[in-house]
């Protein structure tokens, strides 16, 4: 096989706020697939915020060390199969890490169905997707006519989130960086009002844009923004903690948020932490869902393909800036 198989390296751990110079280009051997394995070739890299939480410590996974190719996951094809139940050409999702090609046991492993556009398997039929819809309808819980705020507004997990609260008939308020990215939430994704973060004091903003309290707010960020949110819950509110941006890139923050536990005791809120896997088994239940609001044009899918395995670097320090609309992915062309 003459092949390239180009793999970035994770050359160092970060100190403080990710770039670049943390990563290598280097290329290695294709693997040959042994029994019950299976070669895939990266079509479509995911780049998410957990990419960097993965630098800091164990979460869900084991925490990457320095020299590791750096882990992700990719929408891959199946090259050469050397096990039952996938054949060359098949879709599956998986950790492929940065590069070209891996082989994986294919138990761990599932065959998606083949759709257009391919990158959707990625964005809304993906863990964004699932995030968004999981995160909101089980841990939010939210009904018609309650406000629902969620964070990092304009990115994959937040725009889907915004919209399927519109769906489910609340009133829907998101947070983003920037004036830009809030025009683009009221104008084109139909939320009903947008804070930016980075104007003044949010606090102070969400009373404005939330005159009757948070009913249900969806956390992707934590730190101040989290905070904000906590003094403007309504009582009995919920709050789906899905992660946790500002905390991923750099130093540890100063403080806590003020006001826990005194908020989550005088105003009876709920905080639920989840991660998606949780709800594997509604997995089908909540595609076919997704599919008949994106299929109807309730939804409307954002993402932001950036062409280049060897731009993955740049796309992640990029996301963490706030540069990305929608689903960031990288094509491995
Ligand atoms: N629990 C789960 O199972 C699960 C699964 C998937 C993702 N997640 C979480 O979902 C969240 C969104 O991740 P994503 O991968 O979809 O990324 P994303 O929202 O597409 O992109 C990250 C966004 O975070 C915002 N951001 C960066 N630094 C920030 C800061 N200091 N304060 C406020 N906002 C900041 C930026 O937008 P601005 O321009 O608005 O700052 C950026 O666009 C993350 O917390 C991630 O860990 C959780």
């Amino acid at each position: 096989m003459n092949r390239t198989n180009r793999q970035i390296v994770l050359a160092a751990l970060p100190e403080g706020r990710l770039g670049p110079e943390h990563f290598r280009l280097t290329e290695a051997a294709v693997p040959t697939p042994g029994d019950g394995e299976v070669l895939l070739k990266a079509l479509y890299v995911s780049l998410d915020a957990a990419n960097r939480a993965w630098m800091q410590g164990a979460t869900y996974r084991s925490a990457l060390k320095a020299g590791d190719v750096m882990a992700g996951g990719a929408l891959a094809e199946v090259v050469e199969s050397r096990a039952p139940g996938l054949a060359a050409g098949d879709l599956v999702f998986a950790d492929t890490g940065w590069r070209d090609y891996v082989a994986l046991p294919a138990r761990h492993l599932t065959a998606l169905a083949r759709i257009e556009p391919l990158t959707h398997l990625i964005s809304v039929y993906g863990i964004a997707g699932l995030t968004a819809y999981f995160g909101l309808l089980e841990c939010g819980r939210p009904k018609a006519g309650e406000t629902v705020v969620v964070s990092a507004a304009a990115g994959s997990v937040g725009s889907l989130v915004g919209q399927i609260a519109r769906i489910k008939g609340c009133r829907v308020v998101g947070i983003a960086g920037g004036a830009a990215k809030c025009v683009l939430l009221t104008s084109e994704l139909g939320f009903d009002a947008a804070v930016d973060y980075k104007a003044g004091d949010v606090r102070r903003l969400l009373r404005a844009a939330c005159p009757d309290g948070i009913d249900v707010y969806f956390d992707n960020v934590g730190g101040e923004v989290l905070e904000a949110c906590l003094f403007n819950m309504a009582t009995h509110g919920r709050v789906a903690c899905c992660g946790a941006v500002s905390q991923y890139d750099g130093a540890a923050p100063p403080h806590g948020p003020r006001g826990v536990p005194g908020l989550i005791v005088t105003k009876r809120l709920t905080l639920t932490g989840f991660v998606v896997m949780d709800f594997h088994d509604k997995r089908d239940t909540a595609l076919a869902e997704l599919k008949s609001w994106v299929e109807s044009g309730q939804l409307k899918v954002r993402e932001d393909v950036i062409d280049g395995l060897e731009n993955l670097p740049a796309a992640l320090v990029g996301l963490l800036a706030g540069d990305n609309v929608g689903k960031r992915m990288v094509k491995v062309v």
